[in-house]
C-alpha cells in the first residue's frame, strides 16, 4: 500500500505539472483527491489494514494528501497568472505604431493639412506653441480684450465647464499664453482643437481645428501680415492665387480683416465653390491690439505684431472638395486614405 501511495503521488505530480487550464487542474483534483479519487480510495481501504501497518500508511497518506493539495493550489494560481499575463499582452497597444490600418504614407486629411500649413510657417522660422483645450475664461476672452457682453462668451456659443473655465472656442488663447511666456521677437503658430456649441451639420462640428499664428517684433506692419498670408495662400492653392483683405472686427486685433483667396476652381470668374463671387474666405487676422500686448507684459510703444487664425477643416474641405465636415470624424478608411 505504501508503494501505491508513492505511485499515486508520482503520477499526480506529473499530471498537475502538465495541466495548463483551470479545468485540467480541477480534473487532477477530482482524479486523485475527489470523492472517488485514487488517494481517497487509500484512506477508505485503511480501515481494513492492521494497526501496525496503519501507523506507517496513515502518515504517508496524509503527507501525500497535503503535498497534492499544495501542488494543485500552486498550479491554480500559476494558471490564473498566466491567463492574466496573456490577456494583458493581447490588450497592449503599441503607441509607437503608426495608425495600424492606414496604408503607409497616408495621413488623416486634418493632420495632413496641419502639417502642410505648419511646414510653411516653420520654413519661415516660426515655432510651434501649445495650449490646453480646457482654458480659463480669462485667457479665452478677458485677456484678449473681449468685452463682457461679447456674443461668443454666451453659453449658447461656448462650452462652459464652470463659471471661469471653458473648452476653448478658438486657439487665440495661445496668443496670451505665449506673450506672457516669451519676449519679442515672437514667432509662433499653434494648431489644435477648439470647441463651440454647434449642432453638427454639413459645415458645423462642435469640435474642430484651428491654426493660430502670432508674430511680435519691432516695426511689424500690416504689410508683413499681408505678405505672409499671401504666401500661405499661394502655397495652399497654387502660385496664381490672389488674396484680398476685407475689414472685419475681432476684439484682439486692430485693425482686423478677413482674408479671401481668389477661387482656385474658376480663377475668379464665378462657380459653385465660390458661390459665384470669385472669392473664398479662409481666415481672420489683424494687428495685435495694444491692450493684448499690455496684458501680455509687452511694451506696445516699442513692439507691434500681427495674428491670424484659420479653420483647418474649412481649408481642407475647400482644397479637397469635401462636402460634409462630419466625414472627417467618422473614421471611414475609404474616405481617410484618399488624401496625399
Ligand atoms: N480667433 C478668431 C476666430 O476664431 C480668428 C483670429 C485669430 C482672428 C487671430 C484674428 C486674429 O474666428
Amino acid at each position: 500500500m505504501e508503494e501505491r501511495i508513492k505511485e499515486i503521488v508520482q503520477e499526480a505530480t506529473g499530471a498537475i505539472r502538465e495541466a495548463t487550464t483551470l479545468e485540467e487542474v480541477e480534473h487532477c483534483r477530482i482524479t486523485y483527491l475527489g470523492r472517488k479519487g485514487q488517494l481517497t480510495q487509500i484512506f477508505k481501504e485503511m480501515g481494513k489494514v492492521d494497526k501496525e501497518e496503519k501507523k506507517v500508511i496513515g502518515p504517508a497518506a496524509n503527507k501525500a494528501k497535503n503535498t497534492l493539495e499544495q501542488l494543485i493550489e500552486e498550479k491554480k494560481q500559476g494558471v490564473q497568472e498566466q491567463a492574466l499575463h496573456q490577456r494583458l499582452q493581447a490588450e497592449t497597444i503599441d503607441v509607437t505604431e503608426p495608425g495600424t490600418k492606414m496604408e503607409l504614407g497616408k495621413k488623416h486629411p486634418i493632420n495632413l493639412m496641419i502639417e502642410k500649413i505648419s511646414g510653411f510657417f516653420s520654413d519661415m522660422g516660426y515655432s510651434i506653441a501649445d495650449g490646453p483645450h480646457v482654458e480659463s475664461v480669462y485667457n479665452a476672452f478677458d485677456a484678449l480684450n473681449s468685452p463682457e457682453n461679447h456674443p461668443s462668451r454666451d453659453k449658447t456659443d461656448t462650452f462652459y465647464i464652470s463659471k471661469d473655465t471653458v473648452l476653448r472656442p478658438h486657439t487665440s488663447s495661445v496668443q496670451i499664453r505665449t506673450l506672457l511666456e516669451e519676449k519679442p521677437p515672437i514667432k509662433v503658430i499653434s494648431p489644435g482643437r477648439c470647441f463651440r456649441c454647434d449642432t453638427p451639420d454639413a459645415t458645423h462640428s462642435p469640435m474642430f481645428h484651428q491654426i493660430e499664428g502670432l508674430l511680435v517684433d519691432e516695426n511689424v506692419t500690416m504689410a508683413d501680415l499681408k505678405g505672409t498670408l499671401d504666401g500661405l495662400a499661394k502655397e495652399l492653392f497654387g502660385e496664381g492665387t490672389r488674396t484680398k483683405f476685407r475689414p472685419h472686427h475681432f476684439p484682439f486685433t486692430e485693425p482686423s480683416a478677413e482674408m479671401d483667396v481668389s477661387c482656385f476652381q474658376c480663377g475668379g470668374s464665378g462657380c459653385r465653390i465660390c458661390k459665384d463671387s470669385g472669392w473664398i474666405e479662409i481666415l481672420g487676422c489683424g494687428m495685435v491690439h495694444p491692450n493684448v500686448l499690455k496684458v501680455g507684459g509687452i511694451d506696445s510703444e516699442k513692439y507691434t505684431g500681427f495674428a491670424f487664425g484659420m479653420g483647418v477643416e474649412r481649408i481642407a474641405m475647400l482644397k479637397y472638395e469635401i462636402e460634409d465636415i462630419r466625414l472627417f470624424y467618422e473614421n471611414d478608411m475609404r474616405f481617410i486614405q484618399q488624401f496625399k
